[in-house]
């Protein structure tokens, strides 16, 4: 089994018909991994570039300027050093010893709201550069959007106009995975779990790592070829399509000699939005929607299961 690739050229540029082909194949990939590739996405590969160098620059630094701006995973801002989260044991396979990766987490921010990010200083253009690619994602996913909404049945403008998604909560995980030499056994890169939001959009710089559980509970090893993205579908999309779209159970080992970088793309919708199910997706296989739920309410118990196990 691989990973489908969608390209979605013919939609963006307008192709007749291609709105529902290319909404068929959304629709297809969310309903059995969860997971696909998206080629000509129409974010510029230069800009892709830029922000693997300026994501390389801040790994780079040293320690000590790195936990300046140590943040907090709860919060998905500032710099959780290797390490950082203890290990936990999740159904699809638990980790004995923490993460070996860092991250770097920067928050898309509205207009006239306080800016919450633990920006960096010392390195020109790199907030510059965060927001153009922030820009570029958010445009890309509310492509995405669109055409899931359209792959359950729903006008193409539905999900974006939700509540839930106006504003949508955007920020950038910039991960940073050490060669696997130097990973203790037992070790992830990255645990496998599934993602927290709505959608997440990955770019992986060359240098593979990432697997993908499939329905059949096998770890599909994910290439890692240029100018492809990987769309993967996380929680919330799975609880508000009632389990007709997927969450893509993932995790990373980096079993190379290269260190690996990855820009992770996380897309949620606000937290406070209590919603049970989208239109149509009332009855499904897992049968009845529950009472609704919002993404705070859903984080708030998932970091709790994983306190207490
Ligand atoms: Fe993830």
């Amino acid at each position: 089994m691989r990973l489908p690739l969608i390209d979605l050229d013919p939609y963006l540029s307008g192709a007749p018909g291609s709105l529902r082909r290319t909404a068929a194949q959304v629709g297809a990939a969310s309903r059995t991994l969860g997971a696909y590739f998206v080629a000509n996405h129409g974010v510029p590969e230069s800009l892709v570039e830029r922000v693997f160098r300026d994501s390389a620059r801040f790994h780079h630094l040293p320690m000590r300027r790195k936990l300046a701006v140590r943040g907090a995973f709860d919060k998905g801002v500032g710099y959780l050093p290797p390490g950082d989260r203890a290990p936990a044991p999740s159904s699809y396979g638990s980790s004995r010893v923490p993460d070996a990766c860092a991250s770097y987490f920067v928050q898309r921010h509205e207009a006239g709201v306080p800016d919450a990010n633990r920006w960096i200083g010392g390195l020109p253009g790199f907030k510059e550069t965060m927001q153009a690619y922030l820009d570029a994602m958010a445009a890309l996913a509310r492509h995405l959007l669109g055409l899931q909404s359209v792959a359950l049945g729903l006008p193409e403008n539905f999900l974006n106009r939700q509540p839930a998604f106006s504003p949508p909560e955007q920020r950038l995980r910039l991960l940073h995975y050490p060669p696997r030499e130097a990973t203790a056994a037992g070790q992830f890169g990255l645990r496998p779990h599934t993602d927290l939001g709505y959608l997440t959009i990955l770019a992986q710089g060359g240098v593979e790592g990432l697997e993908v559980l499939s329905r059949s509970r096998r770890w599909i090893p994910v290439p890692a070829p240029a100018g492809h993205l990987v769309v993967s579908n996380s929680d919330m999309c799975e609880l508000w399509s009632n389990g007709r779209f997927r969450a893509a159970p993932h995790r990373v080992i980096n079993k190379g000699a290269a260190e690996r970088f990855a820009i992770a793309f996380l897309a949620a919708p606000r937290p406070d939005v209590r919603v049970d199910c989208w239109p149509g997706c009332e009855n499904s296989r897992r049968g009845r929607a529950p009472a609704p739920r919002s993404f705070a309410d859903h984080f708030a118990a998932k970091l709790q299961r994983e306190a207490a196990s």
